[in-house]
């Protein structure tokens, strides 16, 4: 069969007080909308719909390379007329109602309820709450059977105490949908077309419907405002967290982590506090990255130490390399096995050969290292000339003293020498020693000036 889904987020989120929309609001650096939507292509969805309305071209925008359709909704009048903007372009299956601003739902919670829906019954997915308040309630007859769903604001005091309360992600077949949502009324306290009617028409025309309920609450939850997106975040991340553990990874705190990706990693990997994994990591065997660095679409090969205060962008290490602390390896770093990235050094677009070293406060750009090349404190690649990038090529055994600029291009054969403080602008043969500093002088009992006394203003 079929599945259509329709993805809500019309809705304006004036409490998150932003000009963005409420739906782009980033969860684990991945918009909301971005979740459900990769939730439900999961389920082996068929065709996407958002819904859209408030910022609605911003979120068009933003979803630019999914392929999903776009409903508009320009006037926000209730979830049942958000859902009919969609109707017509359902294709005869199911149909499953989402949310953009409910980003936690678990693509498992959604295939059970899907597994429910026939034309004989509905599927409806509720949740009890300690605290039903604002909540749509799911009114039981005495068999138990779901007759109706009243919202909050229209409910009498009894029906405010039920606990049992309407997620608003339903599922039923399109047939269904296109016989109810004509018969929607607005005629409630908020003036609204309410999807949640559509419970009562199945009930009194004998569609059955099934309920199920989430493995947690935080599934179900929505955002409303920051602090509640806040609270989905450790939620998730702590989720993240919990399965690495499993997965054998030491988490020196599963508190203090945030994967906005994914992260996989070999065994016997250490994590310690404050990491940051953005985009595609993975961490093989027995590597340990330090407090607070962060990874970003990175391999780290096995053993590799990734010290303290590191941030690694596009970096792929071969293992058994040390990096930092204080390191920054940004986008085209490529380290062979053993390779030494240490303090306050910055490479970029490097590829190091291996064993090759860059121990201290360096900046290597657009170079080509042999294996155990060694450069020395303070070494520069001057590799941009104002209007184009050139290359620093140094063979293998290479010696490159400290406080060294290498005028890119140039090229520093194998088993060269470079002395302390040159700047070298001209190829540097095999086996040679280049040097481009002033030879040193020295006057012998040189006096020394001596302070002038103070004067009296
Ligand atoms: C809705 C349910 C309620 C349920 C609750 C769960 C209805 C009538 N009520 O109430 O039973 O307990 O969700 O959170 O469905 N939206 C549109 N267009 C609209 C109206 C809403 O796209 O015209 C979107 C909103 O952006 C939001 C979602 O639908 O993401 C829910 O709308 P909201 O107004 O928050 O419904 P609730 O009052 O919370
Ligand atoms: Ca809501």
């Amino acid at each position: 069969m079929a599945l259509d889904v329709v993805i809500l987020a019309a809705g304006q989120g004036t409490r998150m007080r932003s000009e963005k929309p409420k739906v782009l609001h980033a969860l684990a650096g991945k918009p909301m909308v971005r979740h459900v939507i990769d939730t439900a292509m999961e389920l082996g969805t068929h065709r996407l719909h958002v819904v859209i309305g408030h910022g609605g071209n911003q979120v068009r925008e933003s979803l630019a390379d999914c392929s999903v359709e776009f409903a508009l909704q320009s006037e926000q009048k209730g979830t049942g007329h958000a859902v009919a903007q969609a109707k017509d372009k359902l294709a005869d299956g199911k149909v499953l109602v989402l949310y953009g601003d409910v980003p936690l739902i678990r693509h498992e919670t959604l295939a059970t309820l899907l597994d429910e829906v026939n034309e004989q019954r509905m599927a409806l997915l509720t949740v009890t709450l300690d605290d039903p308040t604002g909540y749509g309630r799911i009114k039981r007859d005495t068999e138990g059977r779901p007759v109706a769903i009243v919202e909050h604001k229209d409910a009498s005091e009894s029906e405010r105490a039920i606990t049992e309360c309407n997620t608003g992600i339903m599922a039923m077949t399109a047939t269904q949908l296109r016989r109810w949502l004509p018969q929607l009324s607005a005629e409630n306290v908020q003036g609204e077309y309410y999807l949640t009617d559509v419970i009562a028409m199945a009930a009194e025309e004998g569609t059955a419907i099934a309920t199920a309920q989430p493995a947690t609450p935080v599934e179900v939850e929505g955002v409303n405002n920051r602090l509640q997106l806040a609270r989905l975040e450790r939620a998730y991340q702590f989720a993240q967290a919990e399965q690495l553990m499993t997965d054998g990874v030491a988490l020196a705190d599963p508190a203090r982590l945030d994967v906005r990706g994914s992260l996989r990693c070999g065994r016997d990997v250490e994590i310690d506090v404050g990491c940051i994994f953005e985009g595609e990591v993975e961490l093989a065997d027995g590597v340990r990255v330090g407090p607070y660095c962060v990874i970003r679409n990175s391999k780290i090969g096995a053993a590799s130490v990734i010290e303290a205060h590191s941030v690694l962008e596009g970096a792929i290490l071969e293992g058994k390399s040390r990096i930092g602390p204080f390191a920054r390896l940004r986008p085209g770093t490529r380290l062979a096995e053993g390779a030494r990235i240490g303090n306050f050094v910055e490479t970029k677009n490097a590829i190091l050969g291996e064993g090759a070293k860059i121990n201290h406060l360096s900046y290597v750009g657009d170079a080509r290292l042999g294996r155990e090349v060694n450069i020395g404190a303070g070494t520069i690649t001057c590799n941009y000339d104002g209007a184009n990038k050139h290359l620093t090529e140094i063979g293998n055994h290479a010696f490159i003293g400290s406080n060294t600029a290498l005028v890119a291009p140039v090229k520093v054969g194998e088993g060269a020498t470079v002395g302390a403080g040159s700047t070298i602008s001209r190829d540097v043969e095999a086996g040679a020693l280049a040097l481009t500093r002033e030879r040193q002088m020295s006057k012998q009992n040189w006096p020394r000036p001596q302070k002038t006394p103070t004067q009296e203003h």
